[in-house]
């Protein structure tokens, strides 16, 4: 299933067609794709190019990773994400490397890196749904996570499945159109609050 967004202006199709469904086929995803998708992540722009950014992956062919990575969800996300053939936490790290000092875009950048990879993912076909539904600190204690690190998103990743697996109420959801505020309402010029006059239409 695709759910190709209904945009006021044009874009890339990878755009449109990137979107953060809850029902995902069972087919496994390649550990050659696996690699591309981080690889996209790489090559994300970053303050001082600090890259910030790490990744907690795990696969379903790795039950007792993949366990411990469902775990760490809240219940409404385990729900459906335990169905994803991938799991993964971003993790940030809160200083820069070269000098030790607090890295204000830490959470920007690795956020920009996610975003990155799920075009990626959209260009192979594959979806993913990001989650600020999972504890943090559970991350950390199950994962190791060290200090200086912060968990900041999960993330399912695989091929679209049948929405019609879902429990009723996500399948509702799963069909809902997407929508977005227009533009018009945050990109402003001058001064706060005045629309810019590219985006006022
Ligand atoms: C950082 C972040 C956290 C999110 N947390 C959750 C979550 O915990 N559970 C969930 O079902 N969806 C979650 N979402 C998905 C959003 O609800 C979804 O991206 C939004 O509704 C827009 O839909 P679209 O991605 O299909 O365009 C999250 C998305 C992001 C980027």
């Amino acid at each position: 299933m695709q759910k190709t967004a209904v945009t006021d202006h044009a874009v890339h199709d990878l755009i449109r067609n990137r979107w953060s469904p809850r029902a995902f086929s069972d087919k496994p995803v390649e550990p050659t794709v696996l690699a591309s998708l981080f690889e996209a992540a790489r090559w994300a722009a970053s303050s001082y190019n600090d890259q910030p950014w790490s990744y907690l992956v795990a696969t379903k062919d790795d039950p007792e990773n993949f366990t411990k990575m469902v775990g760490v969800l809240v219940e409404f996300n385990q729900n459906w994400a335990k169905n994803a053939p991938v799991l993964a936490i971003s993790v940030a790290r809160r200083n820069f490397a070269h000098d030790g000092t607090p890295n204000r875009n830490a959470q920007y950048d690795t956020g920009a890196a996610t975003a990155l990879l799920s075009v990626e993912a959209t260009a192979r076909g594959l979806v993913v749904h990001q989650m600020a539904g999972f504890d943090p600190e559970k991350a950390r204690k199950t994962f190791g996570i060290p200090e200086g690190w912060d968990a900041m998103a999960a993330i399912a990743v695989g091929y679209p499945g049948n929405p019609d697996s879902l429990p009723p109420k996500l399948k509702d959801r799963e069909l809902a159109p997407r929508t977005r505020k227009p533009i018009r309402e945050f990109v402003m010029t001058g001064s706060w609050g005045h629309t810019a006059p590219f985006a006022a239409k």
